[in-house]
């Protein structure tokens, strides 16, 4: 699924679903959790992650990419990964990622894919006995570069043991197969990282391109994402 706005055409109520947003949400999502951050709470409204913030949750998101004045961080995985962080509860809410998340609630499954935990997830999934919905966040509505060379990357991973079952996953998959030899090189050409360079945050692109920083693979149980 490309964009959530294609996610009417999909089941998930029998799914593991993978839900990618490269640039950034996924991305600070496995480097927070894999830092030491306690769990994400994600919500779809910046009003939902307040009321959470009330409670005693940090409060992070962005909207347009940039941070909210009245959070305590954005959406850079620097953010996340801050020592101050470690054992904390946070709740996000993000243009398109949490957006996603949101709407992927009725699956039995949703775990968090980054290239940063890339290995870790594509293990996960080789043991998962239900199919998989690879669910990119794009932007508002459309398709993105770096979500779906992500699904691409999933795809090289499982290809052994899966079945594409549509030609927007073998297009994912040569995707990936033609710019995985410079993937930092193609992610930096996206659109969405140029409106992210235009506030001086290359430093984020270049850290969402890393692979396999982290060993973990999120998971969202009761509606909090845990490791
Ligand atoms: C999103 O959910 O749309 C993003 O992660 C946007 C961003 O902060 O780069």
């Amino acid at each position: 699924c490309y964009t959530p706005e294609l996610i009417h055409q999909f089941d998930v109520s029998d799914k593991c679903v993978v839900i990618i947003d490269i640039l950034r949400a996924t991305s600070c999502m496995v480097a927070g959790l894999g830092s030491g951050v306690k769990s994400v709470t994600p919500v779809a409204t910046v009003e939902e992650c307040e009321a959470l913030g009330k409670e005693g949750y940090v409060m992070a998101g962005e909207r347009g990419g940039e941070k909210l004045p009245q959070f305590q961080i954005g959406n850079s995985p620097f953010d996340y990964m801050l020592p101050e962080l470690k054992g904390k509860a946070i709740a996000a809410t993000t243009t398109n990622g949490t957006r996603a998340i949101e709407l992927s609630k009725e699956a039995p499954d949703v775990i968090i894919g980054a290239f940063l935990n890339l290995s870790a997830t594509v293990k996960y999934l080789l043991t998962q006995e239900r199919d998989i919905l690879l669910f990119c966040a794009g932007w508002k509505g459309k398709y993105n570069l770096e979500d779906s060379l992500f699904a691409g990357a999933i795809c090289d991973g499982v290809k052994k043991q899966a079945t594409f079952e549509s030609d927007a996953v073998t297009s994912a998959f040569y995707l990936y197969e033609s710019m995985q030899t410079d993937l930092h090189y193609y992610i930096s050409r996206s659109n969405h990282a140029n409106r992210l360079s235009k506030f001086g945050i290359m430093k984020d692109i270049d850290y969402c391109s890393k692979t396999d920083e982290f060993d973990i693979v999120p998971r969202l149980i009761d509606g909090k994402l845990v490791v």
